[in-house]
Parts: C-alpha cells; structure tokens; sequence
C-alpha cells in the first residue's frame, strides 16, 4: 500500500525518483507525487494516475534538487485525485511529508488542530501528520527533529515516512512504524524507499530500518535513533540479495507472464539444497534450532492473508495427513480480534509473499504475546515478519512485481510440502515412500515446462470463454483450495466474477447458478477423491454448463464429458496442486489481456497490504 521513495545526494534527484516510484508502482498506483528541496524552498508536484502521468507532467525547469522524495498512493482517506496525492504540505508550505500507512487517530488531531487555527486542504490522514509536525516546531523551541520525534509519538496506527523541511534544507528525516522502510548507502547518496527494488540500480549496501526507529540524514552523514531513545544506534548494512534483471520485465508483455513462466525454476530453487533424496527427507535451516519444540507442538496456527492463505490451506491438509498435527488455518484479519486457544505449546506458520502484510503481522504479534513459537514462510528476505518470526523458511522465488501472486504462492505451496514430508518422516512415514515422494518433488521442473508450453490451448479456451461473466471452480481435498486460488486469480486480474467451492458443496447452492453460460473449472486428479469429481462433473453437465477439467491424466469419461481438458501430468499425484494451479494462473492471464485489462496493475488493487 503506497510505495514511498527518497534520495539525499548530488545528483539530479527527479529521473531517479521517477525511476523509483516505477519500481514501487506495483504497492499503489492510483496517484503519484514529488517533492524537492533546495535552498529556495521546496518545489511539489502531483497527479492523479499512474507514475507515468506524473511523468508526463513534471517540469524539470521548476523541479530540481538533489534532495528530493517521491510517493506512489493507494487510497485509503480520500478519493483519488491530485490534491489527496502525496506529498502533502503544512500550512506554511515549509514541511513536506510523504506517507505509507494509515494515521487511526488522525480525526482527534485534525479537530485540535483546527481550534488552532490550522487549515486543511485535503481529506487525507496524512495531512494531519505534516500539519502536527509543523504546529508542534513552532510551539516547542523550533527544533525539526524534535518536532517529528513528538508528533510520531502522539498518531496511532502505522506509518514510513519521509519529512523534508524548507528552513533546514541539507536535512532529511525518515521514520517507521508497522510500514517496511529500507534505506540504500552509497558514500555520500541515501536512498530511502520502501524495499529495496529502487535501490538495487544504485547501490547493494541496505540498513532495514526497525520498528520505531528513525533516520536523520545531512551533510555529515546519518544517524539512526529509536523513536523513543536518545542514543545512537549502530547498524551495520545488508547486502540485497537480488539482481536488476529480476526486478525487470524483459522481453515478456507483462510481469505476471513473465513470473508464470519462472515457475519451471523457482518451485526447484525453493528446493534446491533442501531435500534429502537418499532418506527421503528435508533439511530446513531456517527452523533447525527449534525443530524440537515445533515437533512437539499440540497444535500449529497457519496464518495469512489472500493467496498466501489458500497455500496455508493446501500446507493445513499436508501437515495433518502426513505430520498428524491439527492445524487451524487462520485469515490474520479474524485470528487478530479473535479469542484463539494458543498457549506455549502451539506454533504459529505466517505465509506471506511480502512478509509486510499488517494483518499476518499482527496475527503474528497476537500469538507471540500468547506465548506460541512463531515461524515465517516469507519471500522478501529482510522483511518484517522474517525478522520478528523466532525461526522461518525463505521461499526464494525472487522478486514478484505482478500484483497477482503466481510463483510466490507456487513456492509456499513447495515449502509447506517439504515441511509436511520433514514431520511426516519424524511421524511414521517410511523411508522407501520418503523417497518417492521427495524425488517427485526434486523432479517437478520438466512438468512445470510442459504446462507453461501448453499456454496456446489455454488461450483458446480463454478466447472461447471470453464473454463469460461468471466461473466457477470447483475441487476436492487438494483441489479445493487451488479451486479457490484459480477464481481469486481469475476475479484479480480479469473482474470476471469467479467462486471457488469445494465440489460437492455445488449441491447445497452454486447449482443453481449452472446453465450454458457458466464455465465451470474442475480440479480432478486421479487421487482418493476422483470419481467423486467425476460426479459433480456428470452433475454440471446435467445442466449444460460448460466443464474445463484440470487432471493429471486423461480417461475416456473425462474426454466425453468435458468441454476442454488441460493435461497436468505429475510425476506423482501428491503434487498436483503444485502443478495445476499453473494453468489456472494462465487462464485467468489470457482472459484478462483479451479482455483489455491492466495485468500487472489490476484496478482497486496493491501487492502490499500494509493497512489492516
Ligand atoms: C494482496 C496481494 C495478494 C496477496 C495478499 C497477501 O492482496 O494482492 O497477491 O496474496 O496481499 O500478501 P502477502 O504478501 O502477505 O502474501
């Protein structure tokens, strides 16, 4: 939600902000703004629309600086348009700030403010930050610091945030709380942005900045303080582990194709390193220290949000057939307000692609004051729930730009499979089935190629499908919850509305829904639950309804009653779900691009949900 970006140095600051508000597009893009700072004043520009509407617009001639800071918006106090797009002003056109998160208690201050005398310009939370800020430099002793330090003490909720100031133009000050900020070194130039893909072109050199802690950078360098602490503190830098190539679309039309197709290598370098073919097991570093304690739990908490918690489902099915652990899948969002049974003997698994999600944080925090041991399952190493999590699992399947997770939920889906095989082998699960069950694992990129080589025949099927205003997908056991990751995918990208349901729940309602309109997509793989799906599938066609089946292998039956079938060989059946998700990301691919709509940047939508 909102990407926000700086940079303190000699350069020209606009293409380079530019460039960055680019990277970060993919956290927000319904508004973008800048501001520079020089000894004249600050200089602002801002636009509704994407970063390349502000691009259009900026005059360079009026916008220059080498200290400057640039915010991309997702709305969430006031609509749209270029007097709510950051930055925001104070009063005396002095302060300027930009910010990522939501100020809860901004009402309260706004009305105190107003008593004062204060005006305000905008419907946002945030111009009730800069306005405090401004207020509270007047009234106490004209101290830019102090004046930040104070104001971020009295807002509740969540905030990154960049403040420049007119009357001490050398001066930049950045500050955290619950919104992720990383910020690049390079002798002499700061880059501030909220990850690290607009910092990469310039520097690998990173300070992750901690809860409620701030930066203050001038001519002499930078100091790091905590927010409520006067002491400096020392913190040595990171290096991003990523390259510029990852983060860059290449010759593909869109980020999401681009990560579909990455697919064949990222669900193998989640693995890489990790299985044990030979005693048909895993190792995972990252959980080592407190395998103990995890194997002993009573129960384990998956918590997450959106496509990460359909993996969580996916890895609550493994984890209870093979580790005979009970697992409560938990949206973070309900879990955080919710009175849950978690003591000392439970674990709590946050599944996040971005690991900076405020619900699955807060889901996270909730269960740690409770006394559970905490583990991530995050993609964005460095990120928030990676770093406050007592042990976790990096996905590693490289930077994901497209909003619509693809090989990240593809990479969960992989972790949680190596942790159902680790626990399982502790639990009863033999050695020789070990085995077999982990070489289908290492085996899985050639089948993942084969499908994303298939994309002609989904096309068609999506071409022929086009016109349709509802799907409906439908699965059993493991195809449940890639039946409802197929229709978020669809509904995402295509606003096509989509329901995904277990099969045989169809009976008790979405039935009725079914006639010759409707596109009906079945998950059946030839596991337990197959001629049950065939039945449902007999069920639909009954009623004309037009029946797409995913399978892994292809019957007689199936070709007589469906109107297209997408082959998913697998190696061996437990990993569909791994498999057949993939052409379901296809699917919904081709029906929005022939539909017209914006893939990688669907409307109303952000990668990261860092506002509860
Ligand atoms: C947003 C994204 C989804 C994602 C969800 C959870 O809704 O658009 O793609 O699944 O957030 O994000 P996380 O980073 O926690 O996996």
């Amino acid at each position: 939600m909102c990407g926000i970006v700086g940079y303190y140095g000699t350069k020209d600051a606009v293409p380079l902000l530019l460039k960055g508000l680019k990277r970060l597009e993919y956290r927000g893009y319904d508004s973008a703004g800048l501001a520079l700072l020089s000894d004249t004043g600050i200089e602002i520009m801002k636009k509704a629309g994407k970063v390349m509407d502000l691009e259009r617009v900026v005059d360079d001639s009026v916008l220059k600086g080498t200290i400057g800071m640039g915010h991309t918006r997702w709305a969430t106090h006031g609509e749209p348009n270029d007097t709510n797009a950051h930055p925001h002003l104070d009063q005396t056109g002095k302060f300027a700030l930009i910010h990522n998160g939501i100020i809860e208690n901004y009402s309260s201050i706004k009305t105190y403010l107003e008593q004062k005398g204060i005006q305000f310009r905008t419907e946002t939370d945030t111009e009730v930050l800069v306005q405090l800020i401004s207020f509270l430099y007047s009234e106490n002793g004209k101290s830019f610091e102090k004046a930040v330090r104070k104001a971020l003490k009295q807002v509740v909720g969540t905030y990154g945030i960049i403040v420049l100031f007119a009357d001490e133009p050398q001066k930049m000050i950045a500050a955290r709380h619950g919104s992720p900020l990383v910020m690049g070194v390079n002798s002499g130039e700061y880059f501030i942005a909220s990850d690290a893909s607009p910092i990469v072109d310039h520097t690998r050199e990173v300070v992750y900045l901690e809860e409620n802690e701030y930066v203050l950078i001038n001519e002499s360098g930078h100091r790091i303080k905590r927010l409520d602490d006067e002491k400096e503190l020392n913190r040595p830098t990171s290096r991003i582990d990523f390259s510029i190539e990852e983060i860059e679309k290449g010759n593909y039309p869109h980020y999401m194709l681009k990560e579909i197709n990455e697919q064949e290598h990222t669900i193998t370098d989640t693995m890489r390193g990790r299985l044990r073919l030979d005693e048909g097991s895993v190792h995972l570093g990252g959980i080592q220290e407190h395998l103990l304690r995890i194997e002993s739990a009573r129960d384990i908490y998956i918590t997450a949000c959106g496509t990460s918690w359909h993996a969580g489902m996916i890895g609550k099915y493994l984890l209870e057939e093979y580790a005979g652990i009970p697992v409560h899948l938990e949206y973070a969002s309900e879990f955080r307000y919710r009175n849950p049974i978690v003591d000392g003997k439970s674990v709590i698994i946050a599944i996040s692609q971005s690991g900076e999600t405020a619900d699955t944080i807060a889901a996270l925090k909730k269960a740690k004051d409770m006394g559970a041991l905490t583990m991530g399952i995050c993609n964005v190493v460095g990120s928030t729930i990676s770093r406050e999590t007592d042990c976790g699992i990096y996905t590693h399947a490289g930077p994901e730009i497209g909003v619509a997770s693809t090989k990240a939920f593809t990479a969960q889906v992989s972790v949680l499979f190596m942790l159902a095989l680790h626990f399982g082998r502790k639990n009863g699960l033999n050695k020789a089935k070990g085995v077999q069950l982990a070489k289908s694992l290492a085996e899985i990129g050639p089948f993942v190629k084969n499908i994303i080589s298939n994309t002609e025949s989904i096309e068609a099927i999506a071409k022929d499908t086009v016109e349709a205003d509802n799907f409906l997908y439908l699965g059993r056991g493991m195809g449940f919850p890639i039946a409802l990751e197929g229709a978020l995918k669809l509904k995402e990208i295509s606003y096509i509305h989509a329901e995904g349901y277990p099969a045989a729940e169809m009976k008790h309602g979405p039935i009725a829904l079914i006639d010759e309109k409707m596109p009906v997509v079945f998950l059946a793989p030839h596991d337990k639950t197959f001629e049950k799906v065939v039945s449902n599938i007999q069920e639909v066609k009954a009623r004309r309804g037009k029946v797409i089946t995913v399978t892994n292998k292809v019957t007689k039956e199936l070709e007589k009653l469906s109107d297209y079938i997408i082959e998913v060989p697998t190696p061996h059946s437990w990993i569909f779900p791994i498999l057949s998700v993939i052409p379901l990301q296809l699917l919904a691919y081709h029906l929005a691009v022939l539909r017209g709509c914006d893939v990688d940047m669907p409307r109303n939508l952000a990668k990261s949900v860092t506002v509860e």
